[in-house]
């Protein structure tokens, strides 16, 4: 009988090719040695508390944490119902979609926005509409005509769905001005805002921009944050802050009545990790790996590849491009690939058509020379 094989982890590369596909943290960095001594001081600390079901809204010792941290880091501390713990911003999607939308309900996406995020509004067969960005992210202005235009059509917005801080795919940050007027329009116009903050601790340049969160009135927003990109995404850990209503909606759900908060003994023990300073540690590391995976991407890029226009982030894990003479970037992927290095077409980040002469490479899984090495190889495919 043949062997069996089950895979252990999500990332699979072809052997010999630069995958520049993946947004996902470089497993080399990762910190096994700290989540070992962590998942110790839970046991010694927490005992069976960590084994049984936990707290419907989630781990309150993760809880208390993260409350503290937002409050010294965000000036805003969420009130003890105000906060959930998730498996991940995935799951946070997808039990808001549950709990908020019906089948051919509308949301807005933005154009381009995170292609992942859409397979999930997909499942909950979700109208799907999207909003142009620029450079600066979202633009609000083009915004409020869609809502306008929806509105008048009777297909009043569940949500928008945006990612204002480092965007994936583009890296754009939306400016302090389109944050103030995008708050300004929800109020206005009475739409909930899905903020999804995953790239938050990944800032390479200056402070994250502040979150939509920290300044959103009560009831206009949920924010989605994930230790996903600054720990590591096998925690499947993260949390939501925000409209009251909704949270709890969320807390007292089936789900959480009959199972408890979710991944309970690994929220106990990143308790442990946060609290041993471990987290601090770790973000202070990945910054200073990704800064240094961007700086070299982005200068390699720039000599072997100036037939396209770059966007280099503040943070996150994407370089964005565009060809000017309208290339398309699916004939370019193909001829990559034969030189061994690939990479995503921009159109799989649109819902509209759009992004056929864009494409996103990611940087966090590779080192300097292999990022060079894969833009000098990109080059060649460029012509
Ligand atoms: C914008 C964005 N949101 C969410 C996720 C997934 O987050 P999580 O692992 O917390 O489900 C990713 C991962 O690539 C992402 O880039």
């Amino acid at each position: 009988m043949a062997e069996m094989f089950f895979p252990s982890v999500q990332l699979a590369i072809k052997p010999g090719t630069i995958d520049l596909t993946w947004g996902q943290p470089d497993p080399t960095l990762l910190p096994v040695e700290e989540m070992r001594a962590a998942a110790d001081a839970a046991m010694s600390k927490y005992g069976a508390d960590a084994l049984g079901y936990g707290a419907d809204a989630g781990a309150g010792p993760l809880m208390h944490w993260l409350a503290e941290r937002m409050g010294q880091n965000e000036g805003r501390m969420p009130a003890a119902d105000e906060i959930l713990i998730t498996a991940g911003i995935s799951d946070a999607l997808d039990q808001i979609c549950t709990h908020l939308t019906r089948p051919g309900d509308t949301v807005i996406v933005e154009a381009p926005t995170y292609h992942l995020a859409v397979r999930i509004l997909q499942d909950h067969d979700l109208d799907i509409v999207a909003a142009p960005t620029d450079a600066e992210g979202l633009r609000v202005d083009a915004l409020e005509g869609l809502v306008s235009e929806l509105d008048s059509a009777g297909k009043k917005p569940k949500f928008l769905y945006s990612i204002p801080t480092f965007h994936n795919p583009t890296g754009a940050s939306l400016s302090a001005a389109r944050r103030r007027a995008l708050l300004e329009l929800a109020a206005a116009r009475n739409f909930l805002i899905v903020e999804d903050d995953v790239y938050r601790e990944l800032g390479y340049d200056a402070p994250s921009p502040p979150s939509l969160w920290s300044s959103a009135e009560d009831g206009m927003l949920l924010r989605m944050g994930s230790f996903s990109k600054s720990l590591a995404p096998g925690l499947r850990l993260g949390w939501l802050t925000g409209a009251r209503d909704t949270v709890q909606k969320l807390v007292r759900s089936g789900l959480r009545d009959s199972g408890g908060g979710v991944n309970h003994f690994t929220a106990m023990v990143v308790a442990a990790f946060c609290e041993a300073g471990y987290f601090a540690a770790q973000v202070t590391s990945f910054r200073a790996a990704y800064r240094e995976r961007r700086d070299a991407l982005a200068a390699a890029l720039r000599a072997h590849v100036p037939q396209a226009e770059w966007r280099v982030p503040g943070g996150g894990f994407f370089i964005w491009g565009s060809f000017p003479d309208g290339r398309d970037t699916t004939k370019l992927k193909e001829a990559a690939e034969g030189r061994d290095v690939t990479f995503i077409p921009g159109s799989r980040f649109y819902v509209n058509g759009k992004g056929r002469s864009e494409l996103r490479l990611a940087f966090s899984l590779y080192s300097p020379d292999e990022l060079r090495e894969a833009a000098r190889r990109l080059g060649e495919g460029a012509g």
